[in-house]
């Protein structure tokens, strides 16, 4: 339990006569009640409180909020999503994996996902691609996996590979059938939206609110609240509803296309919402697109945008994947929601990389059902071009789950009592000097892990899901260690075990979760290689392109040694990091810089004195082109260069944009030059077009 004043004298009439300050300390303590109890309740099964006294703590947050409406945050148990942390729920691993979708906001930009298309399949300019064009619905999404007929699992979409298992919990959604008809295929997992309609949201959070209980921010969080339950009798006391729209594991394929698919849906028992239009044309996507926004409004549920897919599965097939999103389909989404209100005063924030960014501290404002406190003001030019000042009245807007942005300052509404923001150049963190590179729109902390913020922001990435992924050491932990002074530089990590009696003695901690916390950590001392190259944090490598420099180096020292040669342009170090897919001049300009750094050469050998990274072996390790490295030139006629390519990549190899000596095969296409010249003379394997199919 918190160590703070308790207020249990406070009472919901006497919280008008508090002062702001006293609200704000009364705030913090009544949050951090519930929390525990949340934890207690949720997490423990073991509540410590009856119903009532809880139902007490969270009515006295609301009624700070009403009277305080600076208050209101994230935080406090009215913004909280209303469902419990996912370790209450076992994993799934999903078959297939649970893709999300690239999203584009400019109609103009529909023209140019089909032309990619096209070109991806190298169709001729006339052959059209039929699509469908369907709601995007503003829910959760859900993995049904249906065996023999049966219902037998049902996971959410988690990171995308490993969902939380809701089976029983989705057993009580009617829309959601629990046997399927025998013609389906024995394995038939169906994917779609869970979701809350709006009238049934207004009226959970009444009886919500009557009851003391968590309101929801939307009905996307109540609807994820509601499933995400640990008793599955709560969920069935919840109205949730379900429309489905893409397959997983299938053992046996039921249709040609993804509207013939959506139709065998229906005739299984799911509903498919009923606005999904086929569609062969930028116009008739468009058209659909309007149709639908035009219909947001009245519609019984929240909708975010419209999903353009290609119908042909097969083609939906050949196009593949990019990252974790699809080539074949493409989320449009509708224009962010604005409003208009006070900014109250700027804060300047350290990221991981030392940027300082300015954050807007704004007079609280519901924005498309949100309520938004904060808002990014990207860098210190931003704030001068758009002459913002303390106090003025702002436009801002926020698009989906994005940060909200200020949109314009409105001169026309100031009072002349409005001051202009002068930027720091100097960290307001450790007070090391802010720098701004001529070419950079952002200033920097140059005191990187001797910087507070950004030791702590850059340790957050380095346990974050992609990277180290350590169970139990999240923002909380990381900041709190940090100040104690065990936790500045990442092999830090690997030494909190060492201090097993100092931190099983913290609050909120004890022994099992101190044990749990270091085996989590020990767990993590063998750990695949790309995933330690995106944990540095290296500016613009995602987890990617981590992955695709593990591949090409195999080891951290490799890489490090590559790129310190890679310093002088001219060594070949510096032609064989350009040379791999996805690293330009400025991808490599960041690792060179990076590694170059006393600082983090010395991060990484003292990291590798804890840890064993894993060198990843090639995809397809029995293809023919594993390994190879592969230039493509000249124009192929059967399949267009980005799907040689993709081809190529998920068979194993490498592609490379020039020839080297290290190049295994040069294949040539019609009107090929200088680089068949070129693998002619380095005596490189050349192979025409046809050749390079039945290689394949
Ligand atoms: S298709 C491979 N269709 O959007 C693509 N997704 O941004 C699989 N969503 O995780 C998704 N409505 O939660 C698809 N009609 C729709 C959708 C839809 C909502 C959500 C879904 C997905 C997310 C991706």
């Amino acid at each position: 339990m918190p160590s703070q004043k308790p207020y249990d004298e406070l009472t919901i009439d006497s919280v008008n006569m508090l002062s702001e300050d006293t609200a704000r300390e009364a705030m913090v303590y009544l949050n951090e009640q519930i929390a525990s109890h949340d934890i207690a309740y949720h997490q423990k099964d073991a509540p410590v409180i009856s119903d009532a006294q809880y139902d007490t703590l969270v009515k006295l947050s609301l009624a700070i909020e009403n009277a305080f409406p600076n208050l209101i945050s994230q935080k406090n148990p009215s913004m909280r999503i209303g469902s419990a942390p996912s370790e209450q729920f076992a994993k799934v691993k999903h078959a297939r994996p649970m893709l999300s979708l690239s999203n584009i906001f400019d109609p103009e930009e529909v023209g140019l996902f089909i032309q990619r298309i096209n070109r991806f399949l190298n169709l001729f300019e006339d052959e059209a691609v039929g699509f469908t064009a369907e709601p995007r619905i503003d829910g959760l999404s859900i993995s049904l996996r249906y065996e023999k007929g049966r219902l037998i699992s049902a996971a959410t979409r988690g990171d995308g590979t490993t969902g939380e298992d809701v089976t029983q919990n989705i057993r009580t959604i009617s829309d959601i059938p629990s046997m399927l008809p025998e013609k389906a295929p024995d394995i038939c997992e169906i994917r779609g939206e869970i979701y809350m309609k709006k009238t049934d949201f207004h009226a959970l959070n009444i009886a919500q609110g009557d009851a003391g209980k968590k309101v929801f921010a939307n009905p996307r969080n109540a609807a994820a609240g509601s499933l995400r339950q640990k008793d599955a009798l709560i969920t069935a006391k919840r109205p949730l509803h379900f429309f489905a729209y893409a397959s997983g594991e299938i053992s046996k394929p039921i249709s040609n296309t993804h509207s013939g698919f959506l139709t065998c849906l229906s005739e299984f028992g799911f509903t498919v919402n009923p606005l999904t239009t086929k569609c062969g044309s930028v116009e008739s996507l468009l058209s659909t697109y309007h149709n639908i926004a035009s219909l947001r409004s009245e519609l019984e549920y929240d909708i975010d945008g419209v999903v353009y897919k290609v119908d042909r599965l097969d083609w939906q097939e050949r196009l593949g994947q990019v990252s974790r999103a699809p080539r074949w389909a493409m989320a449009h989404k509708f224009p962010a929601e604005q409003a208009e209100t006070r900014l109250l005063d700027i804060d300047i924030q350290i990221g991981r990389t030392g940027a300082l960014t300015p954050v807007a501290r704004l007079q609280p404002i519901n924005v498309g059902g949100v309520v938004v406190s904060n808002a990014t003001l990207h860098n210190e030019g931003e704030i001068g071009r758009k002459d913002i000042r303390i106090g003025d009245t702002v436009s801002l807007q926020r698009a989906g789950d994005v940060i909200p942005q200020i949109v314009a300052s409105l001169p026309n509404q100031r009072t002349g009592s409005e001051t202009v923001f002068s930027f720091p150049d100097s960290c307001p963190i450790c007070g090391y000097p802010a720098i701004r590179l001529d070419n950079e729109a952002v200033r920097r902390c140059t005191g990187g892990f001797n910087c507070h913020a950004q030791s702590v922001e850059r340790l957050i990435h380095f346990v974050s899901r992609d990277a180290f992924d350590i169970e139990g050491l999240g923002a909380k932990q990381i900041v709190l260690f940090n100040e104690l002074g065990w936790l500045k530089q990442p092999s830090d990590i690997f030494l909190l075990p060492h201090r097993r009696d100092e931190i099983a003695q913290l609050d909120r901690m004890g022994d099992k979760s101190a044990t749990n916390l270091f085996n989590a950590i020990n767990s993590r001392r063998e750990i695949a290689l790309g995933r330690v190259i995106f944990a540095l944090g290296i500016r613009q490598i995602g987890i990617a392109t981590a992955r695709l420099l593990a591949l090409t180096y195999q080891s951290l020292t490799s890489l490090q040694e590559s790129c310190l040669h890679a310093q002088d342009i001219t060594h070949p170090a510096y032609q064989d990091l350009i040379n791999i897919d996805q690293i330009g001049e400025s991808v490599a300009g960041d690792l060179i810089d990076f590694f170059a750094q006393e600082e983090n050469q010395k991060l990484v050998a003292r990291l590798l004195e804890h840890i064993t990274p894993i060198a990843p072996t090639t995809p397809i390790s029995t293809s023919p082109i594993s390994g190879k490295i592969i230039v493509f030139t000249g124009t192929l006629n059967q399949l267009s260069r980005a799907e040689a390519k993709a081809q190529a990549e998920r068979m194993g190899a490498k592609v490379a944009g020039s020839v080297s000596k290290k190049t295994d095969y040069v294949i040539v296409g019609s009107d090929s030059g200088s680089k068949a010249q070129k693998a002619a003379e380095l005596g490189v394997t050349i192979l025409t077009e046809e050749e390079w199919i039945a290689l394949l």
